[in-house]
């Protein structure tokens, strides 16, 4: 049934906003990630690519037709042609002329004022970007321990295995598809050696699967709750995180029993 959360649950549960609230502003804007820290996400959560000009931009697709009103590969397009591009029309007119942001951009707005988990998105497309990443972040003096709120994960496990080479202090994760279902603890223990999360999509977590990726260590965020359904079962399945579409939907999950 449904109760209300105490406080001490709900400090528990890590909120993060999957692309910035993009159920309510378009995703991976700046206006999306405004509006997280707005609803009081603990992360907001980006997708890093590389321009043709490499330069480090935030859009989820290798291309920018869906979520712009260009078309072309992001890796094909300079950062001044990413630039022109409206990034807000294709949600609502309310956000037209929302650009494409970039990483800097992104750091210097938002460190300090919430959690960045950095995802780095299809880095096998644009080598030397674990190392952009890393050189953005430690200009920054943002590559240290005491730092607490930057993650950097990836689809491509080489990939964190890399960067965490070039940022020991700064926590990694490696994310999980459908096919990961079966993950055994060998290989969760194997992740460990250099990754702090497993986040999982959601449709393959089980209580046993959250006991064994917490036995190698870790912690688990599972991705993308996008219904108050799905956040009610992944916090009762005690993960650690909820990565959402929707941050309000993680501070009225049910109590335990
Ligand atoms: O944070 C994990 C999640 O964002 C992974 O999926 O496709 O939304 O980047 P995707
Ligand atoms: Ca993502």
């Amino acid at each position: 049934k449904e109760l209300s959360i105490s406080k001490q649950d709900q400090q528990k549960m890590v909120n993060v906003a999957h692309r910035g609230a993009s159920a309510h502003a378009p995703e991976n804007t700046m206006a999306a990630f405004h509006k997280g820290v707005e609803m009081k996400s603990d992360y907001i959560e980006i997708d890093v690519q590389m321009t043709a000009d490499e330069e480090l931009v935030i859009i989820h697709d290798t291309t920018v037709n869906r979520t712009t009103n260009g078309t072309g590969a992001v890796g094909d397009l300079t950062l001044e042609e990413i630039r022109s591009l409206d990034a807000g029309s294709w949600f609502s007119e309310e956000f037209a002329g929302e650009k494409i942001p970039t990483f800097e951009e992104v750091l210097d707005a938002f460190r300090g004022k919430v959690g960045i988990l950095i995802e780095l998105k299809s880095p096998e497309l644009y080598p030397g970007m674990e190392e952009k990443v890393a050189n953005a972040l430690k200009e920054r003096n943002m590559d240290h321990s005491k730092n607490k709120k930057i993650i950097i994960q990836s689809f491509n496990h080489g990939s964190m295995e890399l960067s965490k080479e070039l940022l020991p202090e700064i926590p990694h994760g490696v994310l999980a598809g459908l096919s990961w279902a079966g993950v055994t603890d060998e290989q969760l223990e194997a992740f460990a050696t250099y990754a702090d999360y497993f986040n999982p999509n959601q449709n393959i977590v089980t209580p046993t699967l959250v006991d064994h990726v917490h036995e190698a260590g870790m912690q688990i965020m599972p991705y993308t709750s996008r219904s108050q359904e799905q956040a009610n079962r992944l916090f009762n399945l005690g993960v650690d995180g909820i990565i959402t579409d929707y941050p309000e939907h993680v501070y009225h999950h049910p109590v335990k029993n």
